[in-house]
């Protein structure tokens, strides 16, 4: 809660110093560190017998530190997330009329990599309190011919796991058996699900370092986390054009200079994680009481990241009222709001072709009523306060 005296005084110190969008161009914060790991590493490519490498140190180095850190036996590096999440589903060799379900509310990645493997696409509600895939809808759309389960965990905080995990085990297909949950894990690095880290509990964990995620490797790279010894010989071997397995491949190595940095950024994560929670829990007070936006939930068995800061209108201002909020933001405090995501399939026709079990009611309506509002592990207490007084003064105009 934020009385009107503290809203002017907010207001009136002045625009925030940085221009923010509510997914910053850079979701990390570099230093004089990443900086230095990255002129060794290319020092140390600079010998004509060693250059950059087949994917040697510090790369399995870094892969070691990462599958530790979220407690996975094995961790294999990439260029990026999607590729990651291709090997996923190739790995499961769907065949065509295969169905794998796939949150709605989603970023395209997942849902276009059961597309690229060839399989059909079925959506899923999200849970509107959390905007995670919701276990019982995904009991409901189960059939003989479902492959897969996939978890995106959205904006930082994780899906309910161990209920996707048991609606797996209870439905277990013909001839493959329980069915693989594959955790998309992009938008949650460092998140907890009942006390275990996403990324290893699933099949498998798909990780971005894209550089706008929890942490960078500059500008691209990725990790795919599991414990199952055959799917990551079949990743290291599909990264590299399927050398060691004579499978298909193609190259999606990352390079000594992205480890190299990966490990300095590692190193920092929970802290970068601390400092988007302890400015999410200020501005949860700061919002309380606005009856038109219910603020992210962080259910008591998980932890979330604030990758993003989702927060849902009412259901009076969905859509076009919305999108006045968000443009009335942009243009007369400077602060750019983003929508995080509508229903993945609303605007892609390829996702369309392949899927079914469209249009979801509620995903949809979620889709016009989320907005994501800045948050960065280096945003300052006075630009918190600001991005808060200037939308509960935009609510207020707009009421
Ligand atoms: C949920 C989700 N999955 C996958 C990806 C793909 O990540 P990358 O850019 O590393 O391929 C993203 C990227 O924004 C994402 O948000």
């Amino acid at each position: 809660m934020i009385d009107k005296q503290e809203r002017r005084a907010f207001l009136e110190r002045g625009r925030a110093r940085v221009r923010w969008e509510g997914e910053p161009l850079l979701g990390s914060v570099y230093g004089e560190e990443e900086v230095e790991a990255a002129v060794a590493a290319i020092r140390r490519a600079m010998t004509i017998s060693e250059g950059f490498g087949f994917s040697g140190e510090p790369i399995p180095t870094f892969e070691r530190e990462f599958a530790a850190y979220i407690g996975a036996k094995h961790g294999i590096a990439v260029n990026s997330a999607g590729p990651g999440l291709d090997m996923a589903m190739r790995y499961l060799r769907l065949e065509p009329g295969d169905e794998v379900i796939v949150p709605a509310v989603n970023f395209v990645a997942a849902p276009l990599a059961v597309v690229g493997a060839g399989g059909t696409i079925v959506w899923g509600e999200v849970d509107p309190s959390t905007f995670q895939l919701d276990p019982d809808d995904v009991a409901r759309k189960i059939t003989p011919r479902t492959r897969a389960i996939f978890s995106v965990h959205m904006n930082g905080l994780g899906a309910a796991m161990d209920d996707l995990i048991e609606v797996a085990r209870r439905h277990p297909h013909e001839r493959y058996g329980p069915l693989p949950v594959v955790e998309d894990v992009a938008r949650a690095c460092g998140g907890v699900s009942r006390g275990r880290k996403l990324g290893s509990q699933g099949f498998c964990g798909v990780f971005s370092f894209h550089t706008m995620k929890n942490m960078a490797t500059l500008g691209e790279g990725g990790m795919i986390t599991t414990n199952d010894d055959d799917f990551a010989a079949f990743c290291r071997s599909t990264r590299f054009y399927g050398m060691t397995t004579d499978c298909w491949g193609t190259s999606n190595v990352m390079t000594t200079v992205q480890a190299a940095v990966g490990r300095v950024q590692l190193r920092k994560l929970d802290d970068f994680i601390a400092a988007r929670r302890r400015l999410a829990h200020r501005r949860h007070e700061m919002l309380a009481d606005v009856p038109e936006i219910t603020p992210p939930y962080e259910p008591p068995d998980r932890l979330h990241t604030f990758y993003l800061y989702t927060c849902l209108i009412a259901p009076e201002w969905a859509g076009e009222k919305r999108d006045r909020l968000i443009r009335m933001m942009d243009e007369e405090y400077g602060v750019k709001f983003i929508v995080a995501n509508a229903p993945a399939y609303l605007n892609r026709k390829i996702l369309q072709e392949h899927s079914r079990g469209w249009p979801l009611a509620q995903s949809e309506d979620i889709g016009r009523r989320l907005f994501c509002v800045p948050i960065h592990p280096a945003m300052s207490d006075e630009d918190n306060e600001f991005i808060c007084a200037a939308l509960i003064e935009c609510i207020d105009r707009l009421r």
